[in-house]
């Protein structure tokens, strides 16, 4: 009876320890409809480089990850973004002050990665830490098809490259829309972010994007 007693309560003390490792953010439904004329949005888009320390709403982290990457076409699992022979090789990782998620598109979650705020290493320019988001591309080259990972050089992630330039207008359109501050960022330390973000040999990073309210 006691052993019956003592599994349950290591049961229940394992689930509450796995619950308060777990913060995934269940995001809210993304806006669909409305937003800035699209001709405004491209008389609009710019990069910016000064950056408020406010956080985003979760609604807005719902509108920014469904533009970058979410799916639009639930019927046969297509996005916002297109991508090559429609590998959807790419995933967008998200780096907040309470830690790093993966922008999972089929659920609209940011599962949790960790809890350390890696905001700084997503970049070599000072604003990447004071800016609510830094958003991070990645490429799986599994996915890609690439038949030695390891080996890779650059030349295979030559679509990759281009699949992101999508997504990352998306974002710029969507952040001239909601008149929040944006730039795609190329400058970063790719070996330290990798590690920070606790990537697998067949992930490689692309490129970065900073998105935030405007220093005022
Ligand atoms: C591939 C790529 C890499 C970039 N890398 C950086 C970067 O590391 N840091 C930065 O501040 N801006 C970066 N930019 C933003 C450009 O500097 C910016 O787009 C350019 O100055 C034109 O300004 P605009 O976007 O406001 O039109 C990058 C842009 C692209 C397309």
């Amino acid at each position: 009876m006691n052993m019956v007693r003592n599994t349950e309560i290591t049961l229940i003390l394992l689930f509450m320890s796995l619950s308060a490792y777990n913060q995934n953010i269940k995001l809210p439904e993304p806006n669909r409809k409305g937003g800035m004329p699209l001709m405004q949005a491209l008389n609009e888009r710019k990069s910016s480089r000064e950056y408020d320390s406010r956080n985003l709403s979760e609604q807005q982290l719902s509108d920014l990850l469904w533009s970058a990457w979410g799916i639009n076409r639930p019927e046969d699992g297509k996005h916002t973004a297109p991508s090559s022979n429609d590998k959807q090789e790419m995933s967008v990782y998200a780096a907040l002050k309470s830690g790093l998620y993966l922008y999972v598109p089929e659920s609209h979650i940011l599962q949790q990665i960790h809890n350390r705020d890696i905001r700084k290493e997503t970049g070599m320019q000072d604003f990447v830490e004071v800016a609510a988001v830094n958003l991070v591309y990645v490429a799986d080259l599994i996915k890609s098809g690439v038949p030695d990972p390891e080996k890779a050089g650059p030349e295979t992630l030559n679509k990759s490259n281009i699949n992101t330039g999508f997504m990352a207008q998306n974002v710029y359109l969507w952040c001239a829309s909601e008149k929040l501050a944006c730039v795609v960022r190329a400058f970063i330390d790719i070996p330290v972010l990798t590690k920070a973000m606790e990537l697998a040999p067949y992930q490689r990073i692309i490129i970065s994007q900073t998105v935030g309210y405007p220093k005022k």
